[in-house]
C-alpha cells in the first residue's frame, strides 16, 4: 500500500493543482502493520467537528515553521514552500474546496496531510518538535481569544439596547415584584438597568477568562518539551500570547480554560433567560406589559389569533443546554490523570455549542427588545394598585416617631380590613389618627416611586446617577473591547 503524500516531494512546482492523491495511511502509520478499522475513525475522529479551528490551526503552524526555520531545524527554503502551503490550505479552506481524506483524524492531520502533499518534502518537517498534544491546546486557546471576545462584544451590543430602552422609558414605571407578586413601583429604567448590570459582571468575566487563557502551550510537544532547540518563547510571542506555558505536562493536560468559559457562557445565558421569561410573562395578556414585534415572534399552526414569544422561552430553555455542557465537561475532566487523554478532544463540541448558542440568542433577545413596544398605561395602571403604597404609609408613621414593626402592624391591618371589603384603602387611611387625610398624598398615582430616593434604588433620583454608571461600564468595556 502506498501513501499518496510522500511521492509529492518530487513535484516541480510545489504550489500546483489541488486535486489529492489518495492517501490511505495515518500520518503515524510507520509502527502499524494494519490499516485502521473504519469503526475505529468513525469512533475517534474529531475531523467532523474541528474543522472550524483550521484558520488557528494554520496560524500556529505559520508560527511553528517560522520559528524552525530560526533555529536552523528547516531552510529558508523550506520554510517558506511551508508557508505558501499553509496560505493554499487557508484559501482553500475558505473557498470551501479544501477536502478531506479518509484517514485524515482531526483539523490537524488534514492540514499536515494536505501541506505535505503540496510542499512535498518540506511539509513532511512540519510537525518537527510539536505533537498534536500541544498542537491542539494551542488552537483552541487562539480560537477561544478570538470567539470569546467576540462574544463579549455580543453582549456588549445586547446591553446597549437595554440602555437605550431604558434612556427611552423615562418616569415610566411598573410594580416592581419580589416572589412574583406586586411589591414596590420602579422605574422601567431601572428594571432593565438591572439586567444590564449582570450582563456587565459577565463581560468582565469574559475578560477575566480570556486572560487566564491567554498562554502559549506550544512547544510543550507530546507532555515534555523537546531535544531539539525550540525557540518556545519566540513562538509565543509570534502568536501573540501573554505568556508560555511554565510546565509542559500542565500545558498538554490543562483544559481549565474551556470549563471557565462554558461557566461564563452558562451563566450569561443564565442571565438572558431570566429576561426571556419576563418576555415571556411581559408578553401575556395577563401582564399586558410588552407588545411582541411582529418580526421577532411566531404565529400558532392552529390557533389565529396567537402571538407567541418564542423567542423568550428558547433563550429560557438554552439555558438549560449551557449548564449541561459545563456540567458534562467537568465530569469528562474529572479524576483524569496526566497528561493529555484523548477524553480532552471532547471539549471543542460542547465549547462551540455553547458560544454558538450564546451569540444567536443575544442577536435574537436583543433584536427583539430592541423593536417591542412597552405600555406604559398598563405598566402604571398595575403599579398604582390601592396597596403599593402600603411601604410608605409605615415609612410615614416611623419619620413621625412610630417604631417600624407597629407601623408595619397597624398598615398591615388596614390593608386586610380594605381587601375585606370593609372600605377602600383611602378612605380607612384617611379615618386612621395616627395617619388621616394628609397620608392620602402617599396613594397619589406615582407617588411611591418617587418616593425612592436612596442610592441605587428605583426612583427617578438615583436612577439618573446609575445612567452615570451604566454608561461608565460600557466605556471601560469598549476600550477594552477595542484593545
Ligand atoms: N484530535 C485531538 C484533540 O482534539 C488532537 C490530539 C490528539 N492526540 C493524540 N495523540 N491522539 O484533542
Amino acid at each position: 500500500m502506498s501513501h499518496g503524500a510522500i511521492p509529492m516531494a518530487d513535484r516541480a512546482d510545489p504550489i500546483g493543482p489541488t486535486e489529492v492523491a489518495p492517501v490511505d495511511r495515518p500520518l503515524w502509520h510507520g509502527r502499524f502493520a494494519a490499516d485502521p478499522a473504519p469503526e475505529m475513525l468513525a469512533f475517534t475522529a474529531s475531523i467532523g467537528f474541528d474543522l472550524r479551528l483550521v484558520p488557528d490551526d494554520v496560524a500556529g503552524s505559520r508560527a511553528h515553521v517560522v520559528m524552525l526555520a530560526r533555529v536552523g531545524l528547516l531552510t529558508e527554503d523550506e520554510r517558506d514552500r511551508v508557508l505558501a502551503a499553509l496560505d493554499q490550505v487557508e484559501e482553500e479552506f475558505g473557498a470551501g474546496t479544501f477536502r478531506i481524506a479518509e484517514t485524515d483524524e482531526d483539523v490537524h492531520t488534514a492540514v499536515e496531510r494536505r501541506v505535505t502533499e503540496i510542499a512535498g518534502s518540506a511539509g513532511a518537517k512540519l510537525h518537527t518538535g510539536r505533537s498534536r498534544n500541544d498542537q491542539v491546546a494551542t488552537d483552541l486557546r487562539l480560537w477561544l481569544r478570538r470567539e470569546g471576545r467576540d462574544t463579549a462584544l455580543a453582549i456588549d451590543r445586547f446591553q446597549r439596547v437595554l440602555l437605550r430602552r431604558a434612556e427611552q422609558a423615562g418616569d415610566t414605571y411598573l410594580p416592581g415584584y419580589t416572589h412574583l407578586q406586586r411589591a414596590q413601583p420602579v422605574l422601567l429604567a431601572h428594571h432593565l438597568l438591572a439586567h444590564l448590570f449582570a450582563l456587565a459582571r459577565d463581560v468582565d468575566r469574559w475578560r477575566d477568562c480570556l486572560r487566564r487563557a491567554d498562554v502559549s502551550p506550544l512547544g510543550a510537544g507530546a507532555l515534555a518539551g523537546s531535544s531539539l532547540p525550540l525557540d518556545v518563547d519566540g513562538v509565543a510571542r509570534d502568536l501573540g500570547f501573554a505568556a508560555r506555558f511554565d510546565n509542559s505536562i500542565d500545558a498538554v493536560s490543562d483544559r481549565d480554560f474551556v470549563a471557565e468559559a462554558l461557566f461564563v457562557a452558562a451563566l450569561t445565558q443564565v442571565h438572558l433567560s431570566r429576561i426571556g421569561m419576563e418576555v415571556v410573562l411581559w408578553a401575556s395578556d395577563e401582564f399586558g406589559f410588552l407588545g411582541l414585534p411582529d418580526a421577532y415572534s411566531t404565529g400558532s399552526s392552529m390557533l389565529p389569533q396567537k402571538k407567541n414569544p418564542d423567542i423568550g422561552e428558547l433563550v429560557r430553555g438554552r439555558a438549560g443546554r449551557l449548564i449541561g455542557e459545563l456540567a458534562g465537561f467537568l465530569a469528562t475532566l474529572k479524576g483524569l490523570p496526566l497528561s493529555y487523554n484523548l477524553d480532552l478532544q471532547d471539549d471543542k463540541e460542547p465549547l462551540f455549542d455553547a458560544l454558538d448558542t450564546l451569540r444567536k440568542a443575544l442577536a435574537a433577545l436583543g433584536g427583539l427588545l430592541d423593536a417591542c413596544t412597552f405600555d406604559d398605561q398598563r405598566m402604571r395602571a398595575a403599579a398604582d394598585g390601592p396597596t403599593s403604597s402600603a411601604t410608605d404609609l409605615a415609612e410615614f408613621l416611623v419619620e413621625a416617631g412610630m417604631a417600624f414593626r407597629d407601623a408595619h402592624a397597624l398598615v398591615g391591618a388596614l390593608v386586610r380590613r380594605s381587601l375585606d371589603g370593609e372600605a377602600r384603602l383611602a378612605d380607612l387611611v384617611a379615618a386612621e389618627p395616627a395617619l388621616g387625610p394628609d397620608a392620602l398624598r402617599f396613594l397619589e398615582p406615582g407617588a411611591a416611586v418617587k418616593r425612592r430616593t436612596t442610592p441605587g434604588g428605583a426612583g427617578p433620583e438615583p436612577v439618573a446617577v446609575e445612567f452615570d454608571a451604566a454608561r461608565d461600564h460600557l466605556a471601560t468595556q469598549a476600550g477594552w473591547l477595542a484593545g
